[in-house]
């Protein structure tokens, strides 16, 4: 059997080998973001899924984030690490039923949330992810917004642009959705000089008693910026992880024991070794007609968020 650190040598041999860019999403365990080439929240990946210069790239996250990636890169191999590795609040809502709801709502911008499948942001004007969605939401010249399928991060970007008219669906992240105001109440008790920050995802409840509520790599860049020592993080429980790593001179404790992604867990350095050797993995294949539609909403998005 391989120790951690020969499996990580063989990977990083194997992608330096076959040109292979390793995207991770900041929800990967530490073992896989050491030999990423790349660590980002879903807008950072958008971005770096566009200038990679290797010709294939392999998604450490969930299917949403390796089908941005193809979209941006149609010329590339795009490899998503896992094939079961899914974000269930990206099947919320299915084509049809946004056709609907466009329907009744016909003045409003539809704004969907990165999370969500490449049909999906066909129908969209324009897809945000948590890092871009205030500046571009704010910037949109319509005062009707369709805001789709989390509910809470919208309604945390409708408290901050109360001159626009939102409306929602009754979906959400589930893994942050367990988090509640009672947690809040009692990691406050036991760590009482600790600042909270959380993900946009969490319920209204939690998101306003936080100090500071931002994306996946915001919260990280938030603590390390600031100058308190103490922080309760209400997100996936790795981020307190790799905060611990990279701050070992301030204090992290996690908001919920249960805010974990098991869709992000599924990515193994197992699975990443079999990736580069061809036996695992799924490559992620798009329908021009449909690619090019979804691919309007993500420029969009980069364009104004720019
Ligand atoms: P970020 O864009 O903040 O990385 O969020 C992605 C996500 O799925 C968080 O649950
Ligand atoms: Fe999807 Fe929630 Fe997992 Fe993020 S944490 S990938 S929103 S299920």
């Amino acid at each position: 059997m391989l120790t951690t650190r020969e499996l990580q040598d063989k990977i990083l041999h194997l992608k330096k080998e076959k040109n292979v860019c390793i995207l991770a999403h900041a929800y990967q365990t530490h073992d896989v973001i050491e030999i990423a080439d790349f660590i980002g929240d879903s807008f950072a990946l958008s971005r770096k899924a566009q200038s990679a210069p290797q010709n294939t790239l392999l998604v450490c996250g969930v299917r949403f984030m390796a089908e941005t990636a193809k979209i941006l890169s149609p010329n590339k191999k795009v490899i998503l690490a896992h094939p079961h590795a899914g974000c269930p609040m990206a099947e919320q809502l299915t084509v049809e039923e946004l056709r609907n709801l466009k329907k009744a709502h016909p003045n409003a911008a539809v704004v969907a949330y990165i999370n969500s499948t490449a049909a999906l942001k066909t129908e969209c004007d324009v897809c945000v992810t948590s890092a871009s969605a205030l500046k571009i939401v704010r910037n949109l010249p319509q005062e009707e917004i369709l805001f789709v399928p989390d509910r809470n991060l919208g309604g945390w970007l409708a408290k901050q642009i109360p001159e626009k008219k939102f409306y929602f669906i009754d979906g959400g992240c589930p893994v942050h959705m367990q988090i509640t105001a009672e947690d809040v109440v009692l990691a406050r008790k036991e760590h009482p000089d600790a600042l909270v920050l959380v993900h946009p995802e969490c319920k209204a409840e939690v998101t306003s008693q936080a100090d500071y509520a931002g994306s996946t790599t915001g919260i990280m860049e938030f603590a390390g910026k600031s100058d308190a020592k103490e922080f309760i993080i209400g997100t996936d429980n790795i981020i307190a992880e790799h905060l611990r790593f990279a701050h070992p001179d301030k204090k992290f404790y996690v908001l919920s024991k249960k805010c974990v992604c098991e869709d992000m867990r599924l990515i193994t350095l197992q699975e990443i070794y079999e990736c580069l050797m061809g036996e695992a993995g799924e490559e992620i294949i798009l329908e021009d007609e449909e690619r090019l539609k979804a691919q309007t909403s993500i420029d969009k998005m980069l364009e104004m968020n720019a």
